[in-house]
């Protein structure tokens, strides 16, 4: 059987053999959203939300780490930076059966890269290597790294380190190399730099620019490695366009501000067709999903909270906003708000497929 990174990769597009991701969100990717996403799309592979270490070692784990066999493919996002610490929450986590493990190496947040984790990381290839070592030491599944192209991290990183800013396309090279060395064999790479001081995390998705053409550079000079895109990502156009140039694909904030845009994309992926699925299924899908939760409305419209773009740019999408967003009524279930959209939004939209 040929693999999958052995193929040029126009052959690989004409097969259908790309990988689309929905990208690791905290307060989003919780298992709520995934099972919407499921309903959305067959193939693409669902990210949890970052979770660190130490909150697996020494918190909830059942909470933090249950999902439903139907979001399946599921990847699990680990931040950390103390390499005992993540090989026992890779170890805990076997017991629940994740398709892929990822490390986190892109987050910007100064309660991660203050402490060494996340995008900061980036700065210490080496110490990267032997976290993934201690991660494979753990665990068959797949070991995947999700990083920037750089970072920036002048006056916060030690200063005993004279790289504090690795944001040169060969950091970037010497990072994905010094990995792979280590066995890892998959990257999922954001295209922009994190500026580790003076932007939030969210100035950091939006400011620093995106460079796309490091990214193709990578799988260029790493032919063999699986190479993923993400960043600014929010067309299907644009999605194959990248295609041409790497691997996979993986979208963030464009699977919940337009979460029907991922009814189109399992036509890349695994041989596969669009899902040709309608806004009315999908919502009776949910229905079907909050049924579980009974009489309690809190978890319920948690099950709603990431749902509000499915009418992105649709005539109803003022209307869908109004009805599912709290507070309702008092005798109103979840079930009940789903029903009552059904039964109020344009016909044309809810029926649209694709
Ligand atoms: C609300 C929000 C939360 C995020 N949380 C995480 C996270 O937990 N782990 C992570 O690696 N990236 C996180 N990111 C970054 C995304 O995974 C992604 O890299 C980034 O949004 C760029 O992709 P996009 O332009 O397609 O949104 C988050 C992004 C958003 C918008």
């Amino acid at each position: 059987m040929i693999m999958l990174n052995e193929l040029p990769i126009d052959k690989r597009l004409e097969r259908k053999m790309a990988r689309i991701s929905i990208a690791p969100m905290i307060d989003i990717t919780d298992r709520h959203f995934r099972y919407f996403c499921r309903l959305l799309t067959k193939k693409s592979v669902l990210y949890t939300e970052m979770i660190t270490s130490s909150a697996i070692v020494h918190g909830d784990r059942n909470k933090l780490l249950d999902f439903d066999p139907f979001e399946k493919p599921i990847a699990l996002q680990i931040a950390g930076c103390d390499k005992k610490e993540i090989a026992e929450a890779v170890k805990i986590a076997e017991e629940w059966d994740y398709d892929e493990i990822n490390l986190n190496v892109g987050c910007p947040s100064d309660r991660v890269s203050g402490n060494q984790m996340g995008a900061a990381l980036m700065a210490y290839p080496e110490a990267v290597a032997e976290i993934i070592q201690a991660m494979k030491n753990e665990t068959n599944k797949p070991i995947t790294v999700k990083h920037r192209i750089g970072i920036d991290g002048t006056n916060v990183l030690p200063d005993s380190l004279n790289k504090v800013v690795f944001d040169k396309y060969e950091d970037l090279e010497y990072f994905v190399k010094v990995l792979s060395q280590a066995g890892v064999e998959h990257f999922i790479i954001h295209a922009r730099i994190a500026i580790l001081e003076g932007l939030s995390p969210k100035e950091n998705r939006e400011i620093p620019p995106l460079r796309y053409e490091e990214v193709y550079k990578i799988k260029q000079a790493f032919p063999r490695l699986f190479i993923e895109i993400n960043g600014g990502i929010k067309t299907i156009e644009a999605i194959r366009e990248h295609l041409h140039y790497v691997d996979g694909v993986m979208l963030g904030r464009a699977a919940y501000e337009n979460p029907f845009l991922l009814t189109k994309v399992d036509q890349f992926a695994d041989g596969g067709k669009v899902n040709n699925i309608s806004r009315r299924e999908i919502i009776e899908g949910l229905i079907k999903y909050v049924e579980r939760f009974g009489d309690d409305r809190k978890t319920g419209q948690q099950a709603l909270k990431n749902v509000i773009g499915l009418f992105h740019n649709k005539r109803g999408s003022r209307l869908w906003r109004q009805i599912i967003t709290p507070p309702w009524a008092e005798n109103e279930s979840v079930k009940y708000i789903l029903k009552k959209a059904l039964s109020v939004l344009p016909e044309e939209v809810l029926d649209e497929r694709n």
